[in-house]
């Protein structure tokens, strides 16, 4: 396939990247390098550019004949998007519809969504499966949940297949030490409690010890980047016109914060200072994904299946990595 990836210079992104062309897909990354690395794509498949630059985007689907687009661009921090939704709407959304219309106009059939469990908001039934009822508590989620509804219908109406798939918390980075990630300002658990291990931050603040869960602390579903990418692939593999596909990807198992403190230290073997602190708004108390669906439909299966393999890599990418791609 001729495959258009749209954010492929960002952390989910670049790893995708690096799949789809070991698989022998052709690929070209669009990417504003706002948040995304010129280091983390083969320089000659780098177009940058705008999401809103819909002229740009035409003419990279026609001159590149591009048979799929898989749309990982788009800005992610819950926080941020509370105190700005307009960017948010804006760019994860309204870009997002010139994109599509852009794929409607060029006859694509094919397109891979990013969406996030932040589409479901604080459900209290676990796990978290395609059936649970999504009611987003943040303007994240919201715009996340408004393009997999217009997905829907250009699906029903134009007969674009596409898949959506809700990804809970992404980590690692991949096997080789090549790519990994580098968010600026990082605000993830996993990458700033080995940031601390390294003594590049003083300690990490533990958000919330009085969770209902056994220690208090929130537990998550974190997923091996490289194991996201695979699902992409599969989904793009699988997609015909009209066809439309949900799944939540996830191992299955939740580590609570405390767990994930103390599986950095084992796999640093360096102490981690911790600080308890309060909790921070909006955080449900536990995410778990059910991947069932995925796992049966489209034989997708977890490599990393535990949370120490998952930040072994990550570890492996810091160590060697301290400035990131700088
Ligand atoms: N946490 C801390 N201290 C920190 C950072 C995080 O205790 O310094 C805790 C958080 O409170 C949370 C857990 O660690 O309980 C994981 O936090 P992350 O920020 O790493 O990830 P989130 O679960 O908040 O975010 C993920 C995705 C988002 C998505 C969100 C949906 O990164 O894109 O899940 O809830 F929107």
């Amino acid at each position: 396939m001729r495959i258009l990836v749209t954010g492929g210079a960002g952390y989910i992104g670049s790893h995708a990247v690096k799949l789809f062309g070991a698989r022998g897909h052709e690929v070209w990354v669009y990417d504003s390098l706002v948040y995304g690395h010129r280091g983390a794509v083969p320089a000659d498949r780098l177009v940058v550019g705008d999401l809103s630059d819909v002229h740009r985007l035409d003419q990279l689907l026609v001159e590149q004949r591009i048979d799929a687009v898989v749309h990982f661009a788009a800005f992610a921090a819950v926080g941020e998007s509370v105190q700005q939704p307009a960017k948010y709407w804006q760019n994860n959304f309204v870009n997002t519809l010139g994109l599509l219309e852009c794929v409607r106009r060029h006859g694509i059939s094919r397109f891979v969504f990013s969406s996030t469990c932040a589409t479901f908001g604080c459900p209290t039934a676990m796990p978290i499966s395609e059936d649970t009822p999504q009611a987003p508590i943040n303007p994240y989620g919201h715009t996340k949940l408004a393009v997999e509804w217009a997905l829907h219908d250009y699906g029903q109406a134009y007969g674009i297949g596409y898949a959506a798939l809700r990804y809970f918390n992404a980590a690692g980075a991949a096997a080789d030490g090549s790519i990994g990630e580098d968010h600026t300002p990082e605000t993830h658990l996993i990458p700033l409690v080995l940031f601390a291990a390294m003594g590049k931050r003083p300690q990490i603040e533990i958000f919330g010890t009085d969770y209902p869960t056994p220690d208090g602390t929130c537990i998550r579903d974190y997923i091996h980047v490289d194991d996201l990418a695979l699902a992409h692939l599969l989904a793009l593999e699988k997609l015909t016109p009209g066809l439309e596909l949900h799944y939540n990807l996830g191992i299955g198992h939740g580590y609570s914060v405390r767990e994930v403190i103390r599986t950095c230290e084992e796999v640093t073997g360096k102490m981690v200072p911790v600080k308890e602190g309060p909790r921070r708004p909006g955080d449900p108390p536990v995410l778990i994904a059910s991947s069932e669906k995925i796992q049966k439909e489209l034989g997708w299966k977890p490599h990393y299946v535990e949370l120490r393999g998952i930040v072994e890599t990550a570890w492996q990418w810091h160590a060697s990595h301290p400035k990131g791609y700088r």
